[in-house]
């Protein structure tokens, strides 16, 4: 049947009845709020290519994670910026580092709140690659070998997520085996599956100065041309003990989320980057769009294209404007 007898408009006639027909809504216990945390005591720097965001010293993060948790987010995800960075990524495995001190207090302070610790060496490494270099070349099974070292010193200091987003083989494997080994059996894993070279990292890199210094990361990170691939490598992460996976970035990557989430039964992640992060402040502030419902409408799609969680630096402001809705 069709039109004179079929009148679509009639379910968009009132708020009321948008809402009844409605097929997918934001919640704000799926949005997970990366925080960037640094050694030392009352620090709270902004970040200069990322609006709203800052190092914070693990002091600083114990009050932010109150307030995030307050809002009823449902997880921050944690990034470390070092005090001194070296070839192998040390003070990445130091159970000193800013992570682990961040990790014990806010575990202390704010209990329910989920801690996903992102595992890398890139922001600790003085050539900004996410792997150990030998020869010119990133070394996969040495890296893997430290993130698995990593990953032990966040799971012992509390965390409940680890995150490896290295793009390394094996390495959701390797860390859940030197987990295990270590009893740490409860400790989930969201892994980096789907993880594309993407030009939308910018603002992140330079945030957490990890840029690599020689080179890009096309040898470890996927091509953005491929779609069957991102099918493999988020099978292989399955197979090797992933609880969750995700696709990054997200919003050129929405085709990719369906395809995950059409494909495989467990829970999917979508990370929204600091290039779209930015790219939509930047329209924003110039006027070009209105910020609040471009937000929504940009993290409700990402759940309508299948994904279960949404890693965003918006989730502060989008717990506000979905609870006042
Ligand atoms: C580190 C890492 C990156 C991001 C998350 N973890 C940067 C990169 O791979 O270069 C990007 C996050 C963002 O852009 O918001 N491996
Ligand atoms: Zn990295």
């Amino acid at each position: 049947m069709t039109y004179p007898v079929t009148r679509p408009r009639r379910l968009r006639r009132t708020p009321s009845m948008r809402k009844l027909v409605r097929e997918t809504s934001l919640s704000i216990s799926n949005l997970v709020y990366p925080l960037f945390v640094c050694p030392g005591t009352d620090i709270k720097n902004p970040i200069a290519s990322m609006t709203d965001c800052f190092h914070l010293s693990p002091d600083n993060a114990v009050r932010e994670a109150k307030e995030v948790a307050q809002l009823g987010i449902g997880a921050i995800l944690l990034f470390g910026i070092p005090q001194k960075k070296d070839a192998f990524g040390t003070e990445a495995s130091s159970p000193e580092s800013a992570v682990a001190e961040s990790i014990k207090r806010i575990k202390d302070a704010v209990p329910e709140l989920l801690i996903a610790t992102d595992v890398c060496l890139c922001a600790y490494t003085d050539h900004g690659h996410c792997g150990v270099i030998k020869d010119g070349r990133i070394e996969n099974d040495t890296t893997c070998e430290l993130l698995a070292k990593i990953a032990t010193i966040h799971a012992k200091a509390g965390a409940d997520i680890i995150a490896p987003s290295d793009m390394m083989d094996g390495r959701v494997g390797v860390i859940r085996k030197a987990l295990d080994s270590e009893q740490l059996t409860d400790t989930a894993m969201m892994a980096y599956s789907a993880k594309y070279a993407s030009a939308y990292y910018g603002p992140f890199r330079d945030a957490a100065g990890s840029a690599p210094s020689q080179g890009d990361r096309k040898s470890y990170q996927m091509d953005p041309a491929n779609s069957q691939e991102a099918m493999r490598e988020i099978t292989a992460d399955i197979e090797e003990g992933a609880d969750i996976v995700m696709v990054k970035p997200a919003l050129a990557y929405l085709d990719i989320i369906r395809m995950a989430k059409d494909t495989f039964k467990v829970p999917l992640a979508a990370y929204n980057v600091s290039g779209e992060y930015m790219m939509l402040n930047a329209a924003a502030d110039a006027g070009l769009i209105d910020r609040e419902p471009a937000i929504l409408e940009t993290l409700l799609s990402f759940k309508r294209a299948g994904a279960d969680i949404i890693i965003t630096y918006f989730a502060k402001t989008a717990a506000r404007l979905l609870s006042y809705k």
